[in-house]
């Protein structure tokens, strides 16, 4: 797993887009799976910038949403579908028919998470996956628990979360209580990784993932040590508890 310390979070955006730039400019086709939440934010709008002044260019491109609110519907402005179009899609040229989000109005969830992974699977598989982390260590809506799901299923959110993501919303009552998401599974096999994490609030689940040795399902972002592609980018509020606290950029590899 590599390491990367930003000043603040422009730089923790700046570094992640590059890499996402990048990636497209290496297979114009690349498949990827992106996050919502506010930390993506400034990794978006510098997606966006390359878009217009640097030509980078998402008109073969593929993204899936990692996760969707049941049962919002995507002209919903608190569902995942409209932020992804309001932050990314509309803004760059990437084609609207390829980009996915899992169909949480459909009744028959076993057949849309079903169809969500074969939808993956005909694109050629993930190669790329931008993820958050949430302050219980949940890496899509995988939430801590006993076990975890392989693939895209639907999930209840933890109280925490909920009132984390009540931010969001008028009223923590208005915060769905569920969401399809892709499965730890579906996310591990993705060719690469980034985590992104920034502010002081992220900081102790920084540091308990940063420092975790073991993969447990009460740790869901744990598993990412099983994979051999993973960089995390924080700044320097949330990597503070981290015992490598750097005042400049700063890679480790480990
Ligand atoms: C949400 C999303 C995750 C996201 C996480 C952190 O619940 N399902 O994909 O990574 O919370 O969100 P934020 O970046 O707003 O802290």
């Amino acid at each position: 797993m590599d390491l990367i310390i930003e000043k603040n979070y422009e730089d923790m955006s700046r570094r992640a887009a590059t890499i996402i730039a990048d990636e497209i400019r290496k297979k114009p086709n690349l498949v990827m799976a992106l996050p919502t939440g506010g930390t993506p934010l400034g990794t978006f709008e510098e997606l966006v910038r390359m878009h217009r002044e640097k030509n980078l260019d998402f008109s073969s491109a593929i993204s899936f949403n990692i996760d969707e609110y049941v049962p919002l519907k995507p002209d919903n402005p608190q569902s995942y579908y409209y932020y992804m179009n309001e932050n990314l899609y509309k803004k760059t040229n990437i084609k609207p028919e390829n980009t996915f989000v899992p169909n949480v109005l459909d009744k028959d969830v076993e057949k849309v998470c079903r169809e969500y992974e074969n939808n993956i699977s005909r694109c050629g598989g993930l190669d790329f996956i931008l993820l958050g982390i949430g302050n219980d260590g949940h890496i899509g809506f995988n939430e801590p628990d006993d076990e975890l799901f392989a693939y895209t299923h639907l999930a209840n959110l933890s109280e925490s979360t909920i009132k984390a993501n009540s931010r969001f919303f008028s009223s923590p009552d208005e915060v769905p209580t569920q969401a399809i998401t892709m499965g730890v599974g579906t996310i591990l096999k993705a060719k690469k990784i980034v985590l992104i994490a920034s502010g002081e609030n992220k900081a102790a689940i920084v540091n308990k993932f940063l420092n975790s040795s073991v993969v447990t399902p009460q740790l869901p972002a744990s598993f990412l040590l099983l994979h051999r592609n993973v960089t995390v980018i924080i700044d320097e509020a949330a990597a503070a508890l981290h015992k490598k606290t750097a005042s400049k950029t700063t890679h480790y590899s480990f």
